[in-house]
């Protein structure tokens, strides 16, 4: 049986184990959210030993190359060491200078980083809280639009992540894990078609960023936004509405959870960016594609559902 190495601590596990069950049956609390390879919270760097990695590509070349590996994607072959990731080391520190309830559950998070970020509309964050507990979010700020990253955290679900967000004050310190490119980006190539940006919950929160990228970059097409949402939790309506009172291309739709999205009739030259639950982003895509949207014009962002997290907005 290979022998897996952490720290000053050695045991030896089933050939073929899956590295994170391994990791963590060991007690070695290593976080994972997805399991797919998505949300990176599982990274681990390899020191010695070649796990076999199901998938590669997840990770950059440069990455790759330091000995990063997902440990949800790999399996034990030979005896191996890691060093799972360690946010004090690697991540970047920021403070929380703002927490507001945009909705009953819908918790609008503003850090500052200790150094500035790279990121763009679209793309996510991990999230760290100082005892460990990771998460991905999606950016709901603009960079250089102001000193602060926003994200809009779903806390009416339990979660390890919720439950400690709920307990934030101004003040208390995170750490930010390294930005993953999302599927969802604005493409200065659209500039004039028509662009629609469909969201559940908190899929809002990045596509209210792209929208904003867009405006910014100057679109000239039409853009319409359909948000989904429980009664109550059509947040950043009124900021919606704003917005469209001074840019008479933009539409705002906000739709009953109930209703859903019905007749949906895009044009040939439609855009579409559908973010949400996997539910309504697979509902979405089914019915625009029967509605004619060539699938290649159709970007959805899906958040990962499933204990013990999910890759939120
Ligand atoms: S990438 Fe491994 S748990 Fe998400």
């Amino acid at each position: 049986m290979p022998e897996l190495q952490v720290g000053g601590r050695a045991w030896q596990v089933a050939a073929g184990a899956n590295l994170l069950d391994a990791l963590n049956s060991g007690g070695i609390a290593v976080p994972s959210s997805c399991r797919a390879g998505h949300c990176h919270s599982c990274r681990v760097r390899c020191v010695s030993g070649e796990p076999l990695d199901r998938l590669p590509q997840a990770l950059l070349p440069q990455e790759r190359a330091q000995g990063w590996r997902l440990a949800c994607q790999c399996q034990v072959r030979d005896d191996l060491s890691v060093v799972p990731y360690d946010p004090r080391l690697h991540g970047v520190p920021a403070q929380v200078s703002e927490l507001a309830w945009l909705a009953p559950n819908v918790l609008r998070l503003r850090l500052t980083p200790a150094r500035p970020l790279r990121y763009s509309a679209g793309q996510h964050v991990l999230l760290w809280t100082e005892d460990g507990v990771a998460r991905p979010y999606s950016f709901a700020s603009l960079p250089g639009e102001a000193p602060w990253l926003e994200f809009h955290l779903q806390c009416g679900r339990p979660g390890a992540f919720a439950d400690r967000a709920r307990a934030l004050a101004v003040g208390d310190s995170l750490r930010l894990g390294e930005v993953l490119g999302g599927p969802l980006q604005y493409d200065p190539a659209w500039d004039g078609r028509p662009l629609w940006l469909l969201a559940s919950g908190t899929g809002l929160a990045p596509l209210w960023a792209i929208l904003r990228e867009a405006l910014r970059q100057g679109h000239g097409g039409d853009i319409r936004v359909m948000h989904v949402a429980r009664p109550g939790e059509h947040y950043l309506a009124a900021e919606l509405q704003a917005l469209a009172a001074k840019r008479p291309q933009l539409t705002i739709d906000l739709i009953p959870v109930e209703a859903g999205l019905e007749n949906l009739r895009p044009l040939r030259q439609t855009l579409a960016l559908a973010c949400g639950r996997p539910g309504f982003v697979e509902t979405t895509a089914r019915r625009l594609y029967m509605a004619g949207l060539p699938r290649n014009q159709l970007f959805m962002d899906v958040f990962l559902e499933g204990a013990p997290a999910a890759l939120e907005g």
